[in-house]
């Protein structure tokens, strides 16, 4: 039987959102102060988005979504995680920032937001956390009037075949059903007293894509990159300025991807 994924996956997300706020990897005290925490890999496909409606999936605890704000876009950021929503609607309190936050799971939103988007944006750690892409393209199409812009920015689906070590193949790259597991710690504080267990699914490039060709979307853009921008896996090195590899696989694998992808509807 299918695990409850969403209850699981939801009391994971709340109790790693407290760890998070406290953590050096998303420092929230500089992001509060003005610090952007977009990266270099998805800022030149999201472009100019002054004046644009942008819709976030998956937005955490809302620091991108904020920074979307900065840019002069007009976000709203959406999450299943409730700790993870009152943060970021905390933080654009504080920051004064206009971003809106909805709480609910992603194939729910369609009961919560009618309307439509310059732009859809999601990254870095969301796919895995969603058993099916046809209906995650088939919401990005929903969502994105005539002409509108999906940007994604991931991690490399060959990076999630690893164990936790980046030693071992331990799992299919194709999606073979959900992965159940538990893991202490999490991975922007990796010492953190705490057992998480979690419901996730490996997905394809060729999965990915095809769902959101199939959704309607013209692909325009597809990078892959060599490192990432975060220091979130076991032994990563920092060998330039904000890129993160595993040491011991050095340049050998991908470990991001990054796409733009329009709406056909006229
Ligand atoms: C790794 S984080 C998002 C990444 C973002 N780049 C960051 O680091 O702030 C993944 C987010 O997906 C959310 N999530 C997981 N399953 C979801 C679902 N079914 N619907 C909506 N959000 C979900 C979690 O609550 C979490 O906040």
């Amino acid at each position: 039987m299918e695990p409850d994924y969403i209850s699981v996956n939801r009391a994971s997300w709340n109790r790693r959102t407290a760890v998070h706020l406290e953590s050096s990897f998303y420092d929230q005290q500089s992001f509060l102060a003005g610090r952007s925490s977009l990266n270099e890999i998805e800022l030149p496909l999201l472009g100019d988005l002054r004046g644009q409606r942008v819709l976030h999936l998956q937005c955490h605890f809302g620091q991108d979504t904020i920074s979307l704000a900065r840019l002069g876009a007009a976000p709203t950021g959406v999450d299943l995680s409730d700790a993870a929503i009152d943060a970021a609607r905390a933080a654009a309190d504080a920051t004064g920032a206009d971003a809106r936050f909805l709480c609910c799971d992603l194939y729910d939103l369609p009961a919560h937001l009618d309307e439509s988007f310059d732009v859809v944006f999601s990254s870095y750690g969301t796919i895995g956390w969603l058993p099916d892409l046809e209906r995650w393209a088939a919401l990005i199409a929903r969502y994105l009037k005539p002409g509108g812009r999906f940007v994604f920015a991931e991690f490399h689906p060959v990076v999630w075949m690893f164990d936790d070590a980046l030693e071992t193949v331990g799992y299919r790259y194709f999606n073979s059903g959900p992965i159940v597991e538990t893991e202490s710690g999490t991975y922007a504080e990796r010492g953190a007293d705490m057992e998480l267990s979690y419901v996730c699914w490996n997905h394809g490039l060729a999965e990915v894509i095809t769902s959101l060709l199939d959704a309607g979307l013209e692909l325009r853009t597809l990078r892959e990159y060599d490192y990432a921008p975060y220091n979130c896996l076991r032994n990563m090195v920092e060998e330039e300025p904000g890129r993160f590899r595993v040491a011991h696989l050095g340049n050998k694998i991908p470990l991001v991807y990054a796409l733009e992808a329009v709406s056909k509807r006229i």
